[in-house]
C-alpha cells in the first residue's frame, strides 16, 4: 500500500471557479480516487489563495472587509467542487493560523541558510489607486519581442519572464493610468544558491514531465536564476513578516506553504502527524498544477521545500490551459463558463467524462469542441455503456442475477485481463487511453446483448432461464465497465452499486463476476446531453448587452476543433517524390529549432516577411521568408520554427538572409498556400531536427 499526499493548485479568492479551473481540479479528483479504489492511501487537499493584491482590491470594490470576501468566496468554491463531485479531504485557507505558523518556520530556516538579501526596489505604483501594482495589474509591450499587451510577468507569445517595470508603455490595470516608479526595500531569495540542487532535481527524469524539464534547462537553468522577491510594502492583504515590520510576504511565498497547512488541518481532525505526511520517506507527494504555474513549482517550490527541510514532491504533473472550440476562453464568446453556470444547464458527469476521454499525461492544451463533447457523451456513455444496464435490468428483477456465472464466450474474463493496462493507465494519468480501452470493452459487450436479443427471449416462458443467464452477463460487464471507470464517474458506480445491490468500492471487483444476488428496479442513470443547452450556457455566459467584440485570439491554431483525418494523396500526385538521397546528404542540412523574436512586413516585397530567428545561446539570424500571403507578422512572434540553419548566407534586394524557415504546401513556386513547419512543445531553439 502506498501513502499519497495529493494537491491541486489552490485557487485564487478573487473569482469564481470556471470550467478551465476544472480541467485540473477533475484531472486530481480521478486520480485520488483511482489510487483509493485500488486500495493505496490516498489524501487530498486543497484550500483557497486568499492573499495578495487583487483580493484587496476586490474587497475594498465591494465594500467589504477581506476577511468576509475571501469567506464568501470559499463557501461559493467549496460549493461549485462539491456540485461537480471533486472530494478533498481537506479545503484550507491560506489565511489561516497554521499557515502563518508554517511560513514563519520555512522563513526562519531560508533566513539561517542565509538565502536572503534586502534590497531597494523601483516597484511600479498607480498614482490614482494609491498602490504599488502586482505584475498581474500591469500590462505593456514585451521588452524581449516587442509584442503588445502583455501581463506584468511573463510574455504570452515568447515565454520570456521579466518585471513589470521593464515593460515598455506600461498602464495599470486598476485605473489605467500611467505607473510610477517608486522606491522601497524589498527582501529577496538568492535561488541562484540552489542553482545545482534545482538542475538535479529537475532533470533527475524522475519528478517531471520531460517537455517541462527540458523548458526549465532552456529558459531558466542554463544561465544564473534569477533572485526571488518575496516581500511587499504595505498596503498589503497578508502576512507581516515577523523580522521586517511593514513588510509582507508576497502571496507566492505563502501560497505553495498552504498546501503544508491545509494537511495539518487534517492531520488534526483525524489523528495524524504532519511529520508522516511532509518529512517522511515512505509518503509520497504529487501536486497537479496548470502550465502557467510551473516556475513557481518547479523552482522556487522545491528549493524553499529542500531548505526547510520538508519532503520534495514525488512528481508534479502539469496540464496544458482549456480552449473552447480551438480559441481561447473568451468573456465576449461566452465561453469563459462559470461552474455555476454549467451546473445549470448540464450535468456535471458529462464534463468529467469528457475532460478524462481528452486527458494525457502531456502537457498539451485540451479542446472542449461542442459537437465532440455531444457526440462522445451520447455515443459512449449514453449509448454504449448506460444501455447495457437499462436494456437488461427489468428482466431480472423479478429473479436476480442466475446463482452461477453463465458462459459467456470469455468476454468478462478478457476484460478482467485488460484490467492491469487500464490500472497502468490511469496511475500515469493517461486517461484518454484508459477511457479508449474501457469504450472498447463496451464495443464488445453490446453485440453479445444485439446477438442474444433478451427482449424476444422474455417473450417464451420456456426461456426464462436463458433469460436470466443473458441479462446476468449483460449486468456483469456493466458492472466492470462500471467499476473501471469509476474514478471518473462515481455517480454511476453509485447508481450501479444500488441497482445490483452491490456497493463498487474496489478495483478488484471487476475482476469477479457477481452472482445470486437481487437486481433492484431499473431507475433512469443518465439523460443525453442535448445540444441546444449548450448552447444555451454559452448564451448565458455572454456579458449582458455586449456583442461579441474580442476578436479571435491570433495566435489559435486550425488544428484541433472537428480536424479529421480526410487527407487526399493528390498533393503527392502532383509532386512526386525526389530522387533518393542518403543520410550522409540529409545530414549536410542542418536543420534547427529556431523561436521567431521578431517579424516585421518587407513592405516593397510581395511575399516577404523578415524574421529575427533565435538558435538559442544568443545566436540569431535574419532570414526573409516568403509567406506573407498566408501569416501576419503578429502570428508568429514567439512561435518555434524549424530553420535550415546553415544554408550559404544570400544577399538579397532587402538585405542578407542568413538562412531559411521551412514551410509547406502545394507544388509550384507560385503558392499563396504555406504552412509552417512547426514542432512539438518541450523543443527548445537550437535543438537540431535529425
Ligand atoms: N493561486 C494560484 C495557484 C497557487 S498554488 C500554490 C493560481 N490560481 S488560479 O485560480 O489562477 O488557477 C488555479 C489552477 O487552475 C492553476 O493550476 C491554473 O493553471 C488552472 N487553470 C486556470 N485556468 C485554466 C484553464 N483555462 N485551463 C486549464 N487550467 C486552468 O494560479
Ligand atoms: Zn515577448
Amino acid at each position: 500500500m502506498r501513502r499519497i499526499l495529493v494537491t491541486s493548485a489552490l485557487p485564487y479568492a478573487n473569482g469564481d471557479i470556471h470550467i478551465g479551473h476544472l480541467v485540473e481540479y477533475i484531472q486530481t479528483d480521478i486520480w485520488v480516487r483511482f489510487q483509493n479504489l485500488v486500495g493505496n492511501r490516498c489524501v487530498y487537499v486543497c484550500a483557497d489563495d486568499t492573499h495578495g493584491t487583487a483580493v484587496m482590491i476586490s474587497a475594498g470594490k465591494a465594500g467589504v472587509s477581506e476577511s468576509k470576501f475571501i469567506a464568501e468566496m470559499q463557501r461559493a468554491h467549496e460549493r461549485d467542487f462539491a456540485a461537480f463531485d471533486i472530494k478533498f479531504d481537506n479545503y484550507g485557507s491560506t489565511n489561516s493560523r497554521e499557515n502563518r505558523a508554517l511560513c514563519e518556520r520555512f522563513w526562519k530556516s531560508i533566513r539561517a541558510a542565509g538565502l536572503v538579501r534586502e534590497r531597494d526596489v523601483e516597484q511600479l505604483y498607480d498614482p490614482e489607486a494609491k498602490t504599488f501594482l502586482p505584475d498581474r495589474f500591469v500590462r505593456g509591450t514585451c521588452p524581449k519581442c516587442g509584442s503588445v499587451d502583455e501581463p506584468g510577468d511573463n510574455c504570452s507569445k515568447c515565454g520570456h519572464h521579466y518585471s513589470p517595470s521593464e515593460l515598455i508603455h506600461p498602464r495599470s490595470t486598476l485605473s489605467g493610468a500611467t505607473p510610477v516608479l517608486r522606491n522601497a526595500p524589498h527582501l529577496f531569495i538568492e535561488l541562484e544558491q540552489l542553482h545545482d540542487f534545482l538542475d538535479e532535481w529537475t532533470q533527475s527524469g524522475k519528478h517531471l514531465q520531460p517537455e517541462i524539464a527540458n523548458y526549465l534547462k532552456g529558459h531558466f537553468l542554463g544561465e544564473p536564476l534569477r533572485d526571488w522577491d518575496i516581500s511587499r510594502p504595505a498596503p498589503y492583504f497578508g502576512f507581516e513578516i515577523p523580522d521586517s515590520p511593514g513588510n509582507y510576504w508576497y502571496v507566492w511565498f505563502d501560497a505553495p506553504i498552504g498546501y503544508i497547512a491545509s494537511t495539518h488541518q487534517w492531520c488534526e481532525r483525524n489523528g495524524e502527524k504532519l511529520d508522516d505526511w511532509w518529512r517522511s520517506e515512505d509518503c509520497e507527494i504529487h501536486h497537479f498544477i496548470g502550465k502557467d504555474i510551473t516556475y513557481f513549482h518547479t523552482l522556487f517550490w522545491p528549493g524553499m521545500l529542500k531548505t526547510a527541510g520538508f519532503t520534495l514532491p514525488t512528481q508534479v504533473h502539469i496540464h496544458g490551459f482549456l480552449t473552447v472550440d480551438g480559441e481561447k476562453m473568451s468573456k465576449s464568446k461566452g465561453t469563459f463558463v462559470a461552474a455555476k453556470t454549467y451546473l445549470k444547464h448540464l450535468d456535471p458527469t458529462y464534463l468529467r467524462y469528457f475532460y478524462a476521454s481528452k486527458l494525457s499525461s502531456r502537457v498539451e492544451d485540451l479542446d472542449l469542441a461542442v459537437d465532440e463533447f455531444v457526440a462522445k457523451v451520447n455515443t459512449d456513455l449514453v449509448n454504449k455503456v448506460v444501455n447495457l444496464a437499462s436494456r437488461t435490468a427489468k428482466f431480472v428483477e423479478a429473479t436476480g442475477l442466475s446463482a452461477t456465472y453463465p458462459d459467456d464466450g470469455g468476454l468478462f474474463a478478457d476484460a478482467a485481463q485488460l484490467g492491469d493496462e487500464i490500472r497502468e493507465a490511469y496511475d500515469a494519468t493517461d486517461y484518454s487511453r484508459a477511457v479508449r480501452l474501457i469504450v472498447g470493452l463496451a464495443d464488445r459487450a453490446n453485440p453479445y446483448v444485439e446477438e442474444r436479443k433478451p427482449w424476444e427471449l422474455r417473450k417464451d416462458p420456456k426461456k426464462a432461464r436463458e433469460l436470466q443467464d443473458v441479462c446476468t452477463v449483460a449486468l456483469n460487464l456493466f458492472r466492470q465497465i462500471v467499476v473501471y471507470l469509476s474514478p471518473v464517474l462515481p455517480r454511476l458506480a453509485e447508481q450501479a452499486g444500488e441497482l445490483l445491490n452491490d456497493p463498487i468500492k474496489l478495483w478488484n471487483q471487476s475482476q469477479k463476476p457477481l452472482v445470486g444476488t437481487k437486481v433492484n428496479k431499473f431507475t433512469h442513470m443518465l439523460r443525453r446531453v442535448e445540444e441546444k443547452d449548450v448552447h444555451a450556457m454559452i448564451e448565458e455566459s455572454k456579458p449582458a448587452g455586449s456583442p461579441a467584440a474580442e476578436a479571435a485570439s491570433p495566435g489559435a491554431e486550425s488544428i484541433g476543433a472537428g480536424a479529421q483525418w480526410n487527407d487526399s494523396g493528390d498533393a503527392l500526385a502532383a509532386e512526386p517524390l525526389v530522387p533518393e538521397c542518403t543520410i550522409e546528404d540529409f545530414a549536410k542540412v542542418d536543420l534547427r529549432v529556431a523561436r521567431v523574436i521578431a517579424a516585421e512586413d518587407v513592405p516593397e516585397a510581395k511575399k516577404l516577411l523578415k524574421l529575427t530567428l533565435s538558435l538559442g545561446g544568443g545566436t540569431t539570424k535574419n532570414v526573409f521568408a516568403g509567406i506573407k500571403e498566408s501569416y501576419e507578422p503578429e502570428q508568429l512572434v514567439g512561435r518555434l520554427v524549424v530553420c535550415v540553419a546553415n544554408l550559404a548566407p544570400r544577399k538579397m534586394k532587402f538585405g542578407v538572409s542568413e538562412g531559411m524557415v521551412t514551410a509547406a504546401g502545394p507544388p509550384g513556386k507560385d503558392t499563396k498556400e504555406v504552412f509552417i513547419v512547426t514542432v512539438a512543445e518541450g523543443a527548445v531553439p537550437g535543438h537540431r531536427v535529425h
